[in-house]
């Protein structure tokens, strides 16, 4: 059973600048609500209620989001404003919230495996909530949690991407195991085009098994001088296997001002509700 998720969010959010100067890039919001929070709701809803952040200086309203702010609810209590609260309320009732600090951004690999301690010795997931997805039926970690039960071994999100934007990913090779579902014979991180593997790009949504931090206690920085979560993974593929899943879904590129309002349009029309 997987019931731990580990939110990398230390990161700077340079490319929301000056937007992400004092607030963390994982509380813009996507119409009504703060990114890290559909990403928080997605874990919940694959049955991942211990939830762990990897913070960062800078970043306490990530904390304070997921905690009760006593002076709003006392002036909202019994007003017809309170509704608006519901939903957040709802998310710290179905979860438990701990947090860490990253404390120098040396890549996504290392933010890892500083919340090791918050993981502990089962398999987790990780959601990059920059990342945003939209799953089709269930949401994306949901059916990366299924496919774990039938191949008991660390799982990686893959969309196609076609076009020079391959670049931007780590992209993996592999062997069709049936629709979708790939063993993982090669990964590199942010490849030349020329030089991609394939068209299958790696997503922020992982399922990996306790040994990779082991790995990554011994990965040396790759790409960008960073410890890369992709070289140590594709040890893992060679040790353990690694599947990676083409989700059914959507995904937005939430980390780029593009992507981000692309998100924004596409829930505003699809997504939201509102209150
Ligand atoms: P990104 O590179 O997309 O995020 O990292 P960033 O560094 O915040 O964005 P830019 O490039 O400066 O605009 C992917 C994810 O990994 C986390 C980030 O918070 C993001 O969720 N991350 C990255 C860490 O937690 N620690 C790191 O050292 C690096």
């Amino acid at each position: 059973m997987i019931n731990r998720c580990l939110f990398p969010v230390a990161g700077y959010g340079t490319r929301f600048l000056p937007a992400t100067k004092s607030m963390p890039k994982e509380m813009l919001p996507i119409v009504n609500k703060p990114l890290v929070q559909y990403g928080v709701e997605e874990a919940l809803d694959a049955g991942l209620d211990q939830i762990g952040f990897v913070t960062g200086r800078g970043k306490r309203a990530i904390a304070d989001h997921f905690d009760v702010n006593y002076e709003l609810e006392h002036q909202i209590k019994g007003t017809g404003k309170e509704k608006y609260l519901s939903c957040i309320r709802g998310v710290m009732d179905r979860g438990v919230f701990s947090f860490t600090r990253q404390s120098e951004m040396k890549g996504l690999g290392d933010a890892i495996l500083t919340g090791q301690r918050l993981m502990g010795t089962e398999p987790f997931g990780v959601i990059l909530s920059d990342d945003l997805c939209f799953g089709d039926g269930s949401g994306v970690m949901a059916q990366m949690v299924k496919l774990y039960e039938e191949f008991q071994c660390s799982i990686i999100a893959i969309q196609e991407i076609d076009g020079d934007d391959i670049e931007k990913f780590g992209v993996i090779a592999g062997d069709k195991v049936r629709d979708g579902v790939y063993k993982v014979t090669d990964m590199v991180e942010k490849p030349a085009k020329e030089d991609a593997p394939s068209n299958l790009a790696i997503i922020g949504r992982y399922i990996l098994t306790p040994d990779i931090f082991d790995v990554l206690g011994w990965t040396p920085p790759g790409k960008n001088g960073e410890v890369q979560l992709t070289d140590a993974l594709k040890v893992l593929s060679k040790t353990q296997g690694v599947i990676a899943y083409k989700f059914k879904g959507l995904r937005f590129d939430c980390g780029s001002i593009d992507g981000f309002v692309e998100a924004t349009n596409y829930a505003y029309k699809n997504v939201y509700k509102p209150i």
